[in-house]
């Protein structure tokens, strides 16, 4: 399709679907979402010129994966968010079948991008790390493939995350061998636009992992404390009793990069998030020295197109922004404090499980200390269970109708709980753990507890922004 037939498609598409999306009661008050079309992976996350940017992996075009787009908002305080023009439009040579996700960095004062070029063929497809700049004016221009496909690997080769480390750019790129193992590659660069492979730092059957999924998406390596921190989402690995239960992971391992040695030693892979729906996020560092995240509240499976919100014309939301530290080795993940602008009325309860409700928490926050055992169910759409063993999280797969949960073990001492209309956040222990999900309660947003444990629940209603 010629860029003009693309821009009438969405449009049209725009402004058929947009007042639907817009009054659907399942839409976010103050999560990013898109305005219609389908979104998922965050790209291009940085604080540049003071400002914070984040683009978006979009298809405006249909409720449907295929030839992507980067969507941009912008924000003074990760909080209010502005949406800026379209920033790439796939159908060059080298990206016609989608722009697919990358980073940003701040380039001596030029705001660049780099994202994967998809292009499919009629058997396989190829991919190129491609070079994009953004003026003054929000105006982007494309500088083309930067990076073409490196030997002995298939054509999933994408995600660059890029940084800049004393003299050199360095990229990580998820990428699949011709073995169909997932693998992370390292690249130097003495500009933006010429790169060079160091070679493979970690990886299915790499650095004790034996075998690791059959391709690696969305590398994110940063340094946090004393570790450098490598964040990447494996396909393939086969689920376990209690881990590994979405269709893929989204996950991290800390080590140490050798930069001058191009290696990388590293511990066990931890799942970033226990909820049921979190995939692909991306950090930066803030120029308060914060690094800071998105994830994205969707998995790419076959279940997200049984989402309601479908068919009012609109798929899929980001994570609130948070805060990482790195606590004896492990990835802590907070809403970053800036949220806390969105508290309205308070109130604090303090009863038995048994006798507590409320009526009303499509869009709140609960910040719970909870003793003895209890369950908690959201409109009927989830069902929350405590107990001495930790968290299980319980609802109706949307698909197939079955029973699933997901699992956090440990000591619960406090729970903080986001909520906005059609998602949950979860945040156990100061953020030793989290769970993330959508879900839909056909009657309204409720919130009633069962069980014998005393609660003790502050909550606050949260401010519409978005609508
Ligand atoms: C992760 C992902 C990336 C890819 C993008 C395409 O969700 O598959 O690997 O660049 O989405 O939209």
């Amino acid at each position: 399709m010629s860029e003009h037939a693309l821009l009438k498609k969405a449009l049209l598409n725009a402004t058929r679907s947009m007042t639907q999306a817009k009054n659907d009661g399942y839409r976010p008050g103050w999560h990013l979402s898109p305005l219609v079309g389908l979104l998922n992976d965050p790209n291009g996350f940085i604080q540049f010129a003071g400002q914070y940017h984040l683009f978006y992996q979009w298809n405006p075009l249909a409720c449907a994966h295929g030839a992507k787009w980067w969507g941009h908002w912008r924000s003074d305080d990760l909080v209010n968010w502005q949406n800026e023009p379209v920033a790439l439009l796939p159908g060059d040579v080298y990206d016609s079948h989608g722009c697919y996700s990358g980073s940003a960095v701040d380039d001596n004062g030029t705001l660049s991008l780099l994202y994967t070029g998809n292009v499919k063929f009629a058997q396989g497809r190829t991919a190129w790390q491609c070079l994009a700049t953004v003026d003054d004016a929000g105006e982007v221009t494309k500088a083309g493939p930067v990076i073409g496909l490196p030997e002995g690997y298939t054509g999933h080769v994408r995600d660059p995350k890029v940084w800049r480390h004393g003299e050199h750019w360095y990229m990580v790129l998820g990428a699949q061998n011709l073995q169909q193992q997932g693998k992370v590659l390292l690249y130097r660069g003495d500009t933006l636009q010429q790169w060079t492979l160091l070679g493979e730092i970690a990886g299915s059957h790499l650095n004790g992992l034996g075998e690791f999924g059959y391709m690696w998406e969305c590398p994110d390596l940063f340094a946090l404390g004393e570790q450098d921190v490598l964040m990447f989402c494996p396909q393939g690995l086969p689920a376990q009793a209690q881990r590994w239960l979405n269709t893929h992971q989204s996950g991290y391992v800390t080590g140490q990069l050798n930069y001058s040695k191009a290696a990388y030693q590293h511990g066990d892979f931890h799942e970033l998030d226990l909820g049921f729906e979190f995939y692909a996020p991306q950090t930066t560092l803030g120029d308060d020295g914060r690094r800071l995240l998105f994830g994205w509240v969707g998995m790419p499976d076959e279940n997200e197109f049984y989402d309601p919100t479908r068919e009012q014309g609109w798929m899929h939301i980001m994570s609130c922004p948070r805060e990482l530290r790195l606590v004896e080795g492990r990835l802590y993940q907070q809403p970053v404090d800036e949220l806390k602008s969105l508290r309205g009325a308070h109130q604090r309860l303090e009863e038995r499980a048994d006798s507590l409700a409320i009526t009303d928490v499509a869009q709140a926050e609960l910040v719970i200390s909870a003793e003895g055992s209890w369950q908690a169910d959201f409109g009927g759409a989830m069902l929350l269970i405590c107990d001495e063993s930790g968290l299980r999280l319980r609802r109706q797969n949307r698909r197939t109708g079955e029973t699933e949960t997901r699992y956090w073990s440990g000591q619960v001492r406090q729970l903080q709980i986001l909520c906005d209309r059609s998602s949950l956040e979860i945040f156990v222990n100061d953020g030793e753990a989290t769970l993330t999900s959508r879900y839909f309660p056909a009657e309204g947003h409720t919130l009633r507890w069962q069980g014998s444990g005393e609660l003790r629940v502050d909550h606050w209603q949260l401010q519409s922004i978005m609508l």
